[in-house]
């Protein structure tokens, strides 16, 4: 048969391609399925009787002030996007492998990181580990025609009001044309349709003041125990650390402004249009607004905490101390890191919030083993939240899942021959909104071991 005889790289680079065009059509979709969403609200307040409508007759101006938040977010997307440079061809090629399932694309969640989860949708990840994106603080070239025809895609919604100081564009040759992708927004799935909100969400994690004390709670332990194992660090022989599952990179950064030689590992496309953008695009502090909380009206003690902007990144990545050779390394981790030249080549590996997002948590425990050196360090903090548990109430595929207790997941490391040093809890929080009236505690398990 015909389809037996199309050669597996070529399958694969079409599903690869299949991935990033449903990212770039979600986040395109991004402004009107907002607009959807405050559509619903205004007809449920046209449905109030009027002196209830009286009594809120605030309401309306609300809606039209979430309106221009929207509007300023999807300028902000709209600007990551430009910068975003494919690492292939964006043709309509795949369109030849429509038959090819892609399975491990298939959507198999829909609640967004509500529970730090559901990040997997780019299960083909980028394998060879091809685009290494090292902070730099250049800058690109003006294009604002471009800019305006980006927001024609959307229809209603106008972004050449807003500014992000005196940012330029980058030019026709560079970044990613959505103006030629007009048809992409079409095939939005509403499942997908919170992946681009929890980036958002994220964003706050890990770039703005707002998240200092969640990144407190969840990165200060990391890097604390990290700078115990490694004190004096040699600048003639500096140590290595990976930090696989690196979402928008702020962990990474914060490793290599120790003075390691980090990489941070992400596989997500919906994660690294952003984190891409926020290393290497960044001119200065707070240069960048946005409006996270705007898209719930639950657990909200005021509408002035829904509307709240917030500015990042908190710290310019470019002049924030980092060590040489800090590099994001994009996909998967088991395939990248799984290959033999990386065995033995990390002095560190550090994870947060991770190890649960595994199919099968013993090749991710099996695969940290052999990259560490002997006597290397893994520390981990996070839930057992594991991504994969209700895979089947979204997916028709029988994904596997393998969902361990803390006492087998140590049992297990243990088997590999690691040894654990130490051992605690930690409470904190995942991309949690400060002034919400829910608040999402973890009781993560923190520990340090060390491989024999
Ligand atoms: C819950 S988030 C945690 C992100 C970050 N460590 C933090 O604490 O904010 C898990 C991250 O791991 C990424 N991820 C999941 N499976 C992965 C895999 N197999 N290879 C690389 N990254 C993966 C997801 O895309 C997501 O960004």
């Amino acid at each position: 048969m015909e389809r037996e005889s199309v050669e597996p790289d070529k399958i694969d680079g079409a599903l690869e391609m299949k991935a990033l065009r449903r990212v770039i059509a979600t986040y395109l979709n991004y402004a009107s399925s907002a607009e959807d969403d405050v559509r619903r609200w205004e007809r449920s307040y046209s449905r109030l009787p009027s002196r209830q409508k009286e009594l809120l007759s605030h309401l309306p101006k609300k809606y039209a002030e979430v309106r221009r938040c929207i509007s300023r977010n999807f300028h902000l997307i709209s600007t990551m996007l430009r910068y975003f440079e494919p690492p292939f061809e964006m043709s309509d090629d795949e369109q030849q492998f429509e038959h090819v399932s892609d399975a491990g694309n298939e959507d198999v969640t829909t609640a967004g990181c509500k529970n730090h989860k559901k990040d997997h949708e780019n299960a083909n990840g980028w394998k060879d580990c091809r685009s290494e994106t090292s902070v730099s603080n250049k800058r690109l070239a003006v294009e604002n025609e471009g800019t305006k025809s980006a927001v024609e895609v959307q229809g209603s919604y106008e972004m050449d009001d807003f500014h992000f100081g005196s940012r330029e564009m980058p030019n026709s040759t560079g970044g990613f044309h959505f103006e030629d992708n007009t048809d992409q927004h079409l095939h939005v799935r509403p499942s997908d349709v919170d992946k681009v909100r929890c980036v958002l969400r994220n964003i706050v994690r890990d770039w703005t003041k707002e998240g200092a004390g969640e990144r407190d709670k969840c990165y200060s332990p990391l890097l604390q125990e990290l700078q115990s194992w490694f004190p004096n660090i040699d600048p003639e022989a500096r140590p290595s650390c990976l930090v696989p599952g690196a979402g928008l990179g702020r962990l990474a950064l914060e490793i290599s402004r120790l003075g390691f030689m980090c990489q941070g590992n992400e596989f997500s496309y919906y994660v690294l249009i952003c984190s891409s953008f926020i290393l290497n695009q960044t001119v200065e502090p707070d240069e960048f607004e946005m409006h996270p909380w705007i898209h719930s009206n639950c657990n909200k003690i005021s509408d002035k905490d829904q509307l709240q902007s917030v500015r990042f990144p908190d710290v310019h990545p470019g002049s924030a101390g980092i060590t040489e050779g800090f590099s994001m390394c994009a996909g998967d981790f088991l395939e990248v890191y799984g290959h033999e030249s990386q065995t033995g080549a990390w002095d560190a590996v550090v994870t947060c919030f991770f190890i649960d997002t595994a199919h099968n948590v013993v090749d991710y425990i099996e695969v940290i083993h052999k990259v560490l050196k002997p006597g290397g360090v893994w520390i981990n903090l996070g839930p057992l939240l594991y991504h994969f548990a209700d895979a089947h109430e979204f997916s028709s595929h029988d994904e596997i899942s393998i969902e361990l207790s803390l006492e087998d997941v140590k049992k297990v490391a243990f088997s590999y021959g690691f040894e654990l040093k130490k051992e605690s809890t930690v409470q904190n929080t995942y991309t949690s909104c400060p002034t919400s009236m829910s608040q999402h505690l973890y009781y993560s398990s923190f520990w340090t071991m060390i491989k024999r």
